[in-house]
């Protein structure tokens, strides 16, 4: 069976029979994966990805085989368009877990991978709204009604333009990770993200760190986050839920657990930025988690409010199902 984040819901639709047939768990989740790394519409992944602040896109992935007990991942990894197949390079053909920035390049180069401008027309022009809109104390103008831009806008041009701003409100965290659990026992997975929005440059988030934003072991279980990548890595997210699988705990019990750690470590460092809860105390900042027990048992969990995460298994093949909110 499939476990992951929402966006991983096509890559299953096209790959979960191959899973079923008895293909490798890491090709399948890799497969599931690279639909999206590919997908400029997609925002918060690989092609189209929103940039770090100086408007250059720099990927972070990592896989991870139950299996073998082995892992490989990148980061900060510019103009290659599959991470998460680098990652696996990182893996199977090195002796190193994690190759960062111009080496991955290089490395990823050396194996054959092209070079691709990842910035696409979109995300650029995203990125040039916020530096615009950043702040009334820099040099940098939002267009207003009088100008060329203002002046030109078509009702559907206008519509479009308040569509890209929804990138403003919140920052982009979104990532795509993918567990998968084959007949024979086998666990893997991976995480691959373009990260945090406008990121400073060099910051790599949780999706590359085993433990953080991925981690499977072949005796207990897999487990993945997206998300505020902060807070996966100064709880070891998806570690700590596999090692709450590996003591016998429900997938939704293991889940809904690490994120009330979550929440608690959280209230701890709102001592320096307050802005992290809110007045109740609670996480101002998203988090999901992915669980998948080997017994086939999964959950989706959410830090705050509704969702949807992606599931595939015998019984009802890819489809979307509701994430368990620890806040609401
Ligand atoms: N979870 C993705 C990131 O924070 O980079």
């Amino acid at each position: 069976m499939l476990v992951g984040s929402k966006n991983a819901l096509p890559g299953m639709q096209l790959h979960y029979q191959s899973l079923v047939t008895g293909a490798l768990p890491l090709d399948v989740a890799i497969e599931v994966v690279k639909i999206v790394e590919a997908d400029e519409t997609d925002h918060s992944v690989g092609l189209g990805g929103l940039p770090n602040e100086d408007g250059v896109v720099q990927l972070d992935a990592a896989v991870m085989d139950g299996r073998t007990h082995n892992a490989g991942a990148v980061a900060c990894l510019e103009n290659i368009l599959h991470p998460s197949e680098v990652a696996r390079l990182v893996m199977e053909r090195t002796d190193h877990v994690m190759i960062v920035g111009r080496g991955a390049y290089e490395f990823a180069r050396s194996h054959g991978h092209p070079h691709v401008e990842l910035l696409t027309e979109e995300a650029r022009e995203i990125w040039m709204r916020w530096k615009e809109s950043m702040s009334e104390q820099d040099d940098r103008l939002v267009p207003g009604p009088d100008t060329r831009q203002g002046r030109a806008a078509s009702p559907e041009e206008a519509a479009r333009l308040a569509r890209l701003d929804r990138y403003l409100v919140e920052r982009v965290t979104g990532t795509i990770h993918c567990s998968a659990l084959a007949l024979d026992g086998n666990v893997a997975c991976t995480t691959t993200t373009s990260g945090l929005s406008w990121k400073i440059p060099g910051r790599v988030g949780d999706s590359p760190q085993i433990g953080s934003g991925l981690y499977c072991d072949g005796e207990a279980g897999s487990a993945g986050a997206t998300g505020r990548g902060e807070a996966a890595i100064l709880a070891h997210a998806s570690s700590a839920c596999v090692e709450l699988l590996r003591g016998g705990m429900a997938p939704l019990d293991a889940g809904l657990e690490v994120l009330r750690r979550v929440t608690r470590q959280a209230r701890r460092a709102a001592l320096w930025q307050p802005g992290l809860v809110d007045e109740r105390g609670v996480p101002t900042f998203g988090l999901t988690l992915y669980v998948l027990g080997l017994d086939g048992r999964h959950a989706g969990v959410n830090l705050l409010g509704p969702g949807q995460y992606a599931v595939a298994d015998p019984e009802g093949g890819p489809r979307l199902a509701d994430l368990v909110p620890l806040h609401e």
